[in-house]
């Protein structure tokens, strides 16, 4: 796994002991700029997330002085996108183009699998700050791949009980034709339908869509006791509009995760009774909860989002390992090693820490919205841990 990536940095070693010792000689490889290279969306229906995860990451290296172990810090991005078919190409400028030490990207979960078919190819680590494409940690598993966001199972699976005991018994799921809209969309319908209840009719659209008329007509006529969606970014917004302007927020109890609902800031009370999970809330009561959203109002002059919070996690992950190896970045297994034992106790998230599959063991809140503001109700799963299916790391 490790091996290109080791021969690769040991020829920019070899260049940078030439170089140095020319220089008067006791200047070490390892003090040369840590390249991190951010693979991101900045346009289109994820380019919010994208900037807030970029966003995020910036403010945890600003707070540990812009070093890594006591390296500067290099950025280089590649905007990744939301087309999957481009994600290997992009990926291959990053590692092969700009030889950085870290990606740290995507959103998208198409765009994940064409990131990780290189990121396990080339050995180069891979940090994950959104996309859930649950093979990541589970059957695509890997030393180098971490995640600090969710799977795509975590949020969706958490909802299902809530959902049930709250006398919901038949619900259509709606969501995009792509990886992370059918993930999601499963974790809730495998769970849901175990407890009991009965999902009537899936409904998937091309993604990213937003033209949701014909779907909502089609829900209205079924009257389900639910809707269940996955929708995110500038598409999750136009959603709640429109299931407003159908008329169905006063009718069909809507449920999601918090990424539905992560942007009504100026949306009223549109989506007022929505209930989603989500392993973050800007109410939770914890000091660096505070301090982070503090810090980041003040640093980017807008409120702190889901994204900003994974992309805050993605940096410090790097900042404590990179500590933790004083910088040392041409032993990657150490490396590696260091950044799986990286334990997140001031994350703005509350505590958590990796699994064996390197994905968030996290509590899942249940919020609904409340006057425009989702409101955290309660805990649907305390540390839930991936089932990490088919990853050999986590046997
Ligand atoms: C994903 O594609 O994995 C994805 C995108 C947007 C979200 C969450 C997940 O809000």
């Amino acid at each position: 796994m490790f091996k290109k990536k080791l021969i690769r940095k040991a020829s920019s070693l070899v260049a940078g002991v030439v170089l140095t010792l020319g220089m008067g000689g006791n200047v070490q490889a390892n003090e040369d700029p840590v390249k991190v290279g951010f693979f991101l969306p900045y346009s289109g229906t994820f380019g919010h997330l994208g900037q807030g995860i970029d966003n995020g990451i910036r403010l945890a290296f600003e707070q540990a002085g812009n070093k890594l172990g006591g390296r500067d810090i290099e950025i280089v991005t590649v905007p990744s996108g939301a087309n999957p078919s481009n994600a290997v190409s992009n990926m291959q400028k990053l590692i092969s183009g700009e030889n950085v030490d870290f990606v740290l990207g995507p959103v998208h979960s198409g765009v994940a699998m064409g990131a990780l078919k290189v990121a396990r190819q080339e050995g180069t680590i891979l940090v994950i700050p959104n996309a859930g494409l649950n093979v990541a940690t589970r059957q695509l598993c890997a030393p180098n791949i971490f995640r600090t966001s969710f799977s795509n199972w975590q949020p969706d699976f958490s909802m299902a009980r809530p959902a049930y005991e709250s006398g919901v018994r038949e619900v259509v799921t709606i969501s995009w034709r792509y990886a992370a809209g059918e993930e999601h969309l499963g974790g809730f319908e495998e769970e849901f339908e175990r407890l009991g209840g009965k999902v009537v009719k899936r409904i998937l659209i091309p993604f990213p869509s937003v033209d949701f008329q014909v779907p909502l007509t089609d829900i209205a006529s079924i009257d389900p006791d639910a809707v269940y969606a996955f929708f995110g970014g500038g598409g999750a917004v136009k959603f709640l509009k429109d299931y407003a302007a159908a008329g169905l927020n006063e009718n069909v109890q809507l449920l999601s995760t918090g990424f539905l609902t992560d942007s009504i800031a100026g949306l009223g009370d549109i989506a007022n009774g929505v209930r989603t999970t989500l392993h973050w809330n800007p109410a939770l009561d914890n000091e660096y909860n505070r301090a982070f959203i503090q810090a980041y109002k003040e640093r980017f002059n807008e409120e702190a989002s889901i994204y900003s919070v994974q992309g805050y996690d993605a940096g410090q992950l790097l900042v404590k390992a990179m500590a933790e190896v004083d910088g040392n970045t041409t032993d990657q297994e150490a490396l590696v090693e260091a950044m799986g034992k990286v334990t997140f106790d001031d994350s703005p998230r509350g505590p958590w820490k990796f699994s064996k599959a390197h994905n968030p063991i996290q509590n899942m809140y249940l919020q609904e919205v409340q006057n425009g503001q989702n409101v955290v109700i309660g805990v649907a799963a305390e540390a839930l841990e991936d089932p990490a299916t088919g990853c050999a790391m986590a046997q």
